[in-house]
């Protein structure tokens, strides 16, 4: 039964990602298999993105008692952009530079909750970036790695094929408070005279935050 699933799981990845290179080893005990660590209410995470070949690093704040969450993206030689998100399902992305963007969002859902890979399907042990990980899938929607030995998430995928490679993971790291503050000209304009202000990357975070988030809430 287990074996099955993780064989119709290597299918599953191989459809989605025929470029990756996948062997899954399939446990063979019975033990139940092994679930994801909750994240930690509070955690700084220096990720490397790659979105078929756009490199993006992000520097994401994770403040769960504080119902809070910040990507802070920069794309290769190029400037910073604030993805700024409210467990009341207010998100602000904005720029800092003279360009003064800013465009806020309304969601349904709120901010990851810790335990939000609860119920994903494991698929067995892989190597990547080096490191021997338990590899998940949820929803179809994203592929997540952790070391085995550490329990620290290492690497995750989006079925867009975005993919973020964990570079630093300070459990217990906060950001100061007033770092969390969008700036005057997100409550200054209104409607159709706000900067338009899409990155990919910041639509792919809301995707999950709304999909995860969504089936979450749904289950
Ligand atoms: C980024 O991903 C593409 C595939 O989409 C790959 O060819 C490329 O080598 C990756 N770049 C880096 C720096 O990892
Ligand atoms: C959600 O919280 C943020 C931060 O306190 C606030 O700026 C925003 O207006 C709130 N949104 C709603 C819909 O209440």
């Amino acid at each position: 039964m287990a074996k099955t699933t993780s064989v119709t799981g290597v299918i599953l990845l191989l459809f989605l990602s025929p470029s990756s290179v996948f062997c899954f080893v399939s446990s063979e005990s019975d033990d139940p298999p092994p679930t994801p660590a909750p994240w930690p209410h509070q955690f700084h995470s220096i990720l490397f993105m790659n979105y078929s070949g756009a490199l993006q690093l992000i520097d994401l704040w994770y403040d769960w008692p504080n119902g809070r969450n910040f990507n802070i993206m920069r794309d290769q030689l190029g400037g910073l952009l604030y993805d700024l998100e409210w467990n009341n399902g207010t998100s602000f992305v904005y720029t800092l530079d003279e360009s003064k963007k800013c465009r806020t969002a309304q969601l349904e859902v709120g901010i990851l909750r810790p335990n939000w890979l609860d119920g994903a399907r494991y698929l067995g042990q892989e190597y990547f970036d080096g490191f021997l990980c338990n590899v998940w899938e949820k929803v179809e929607f994203i592929w997540y790695y952790e070391d085995v030995v550490t329990k620290r998430p290492v690497h995750w995928v989006f079925y867009t094929g975005r993919s973020a490679h964990v570079m630093s993971f300070e459990v217990g790291a906060a950001l100061e408070d007033e770092k969390w503050q969008a700036p005057v000209y997100c409550f200054a304009r209104k409607g159709e005279d706000e900067p338009q202000l899409r990155t990919q990357s910041a639509i792919a975070e809301r995707g999950l935050r709304s999909l995860v988030g969504f089936v979450d809430t749904v289950s």
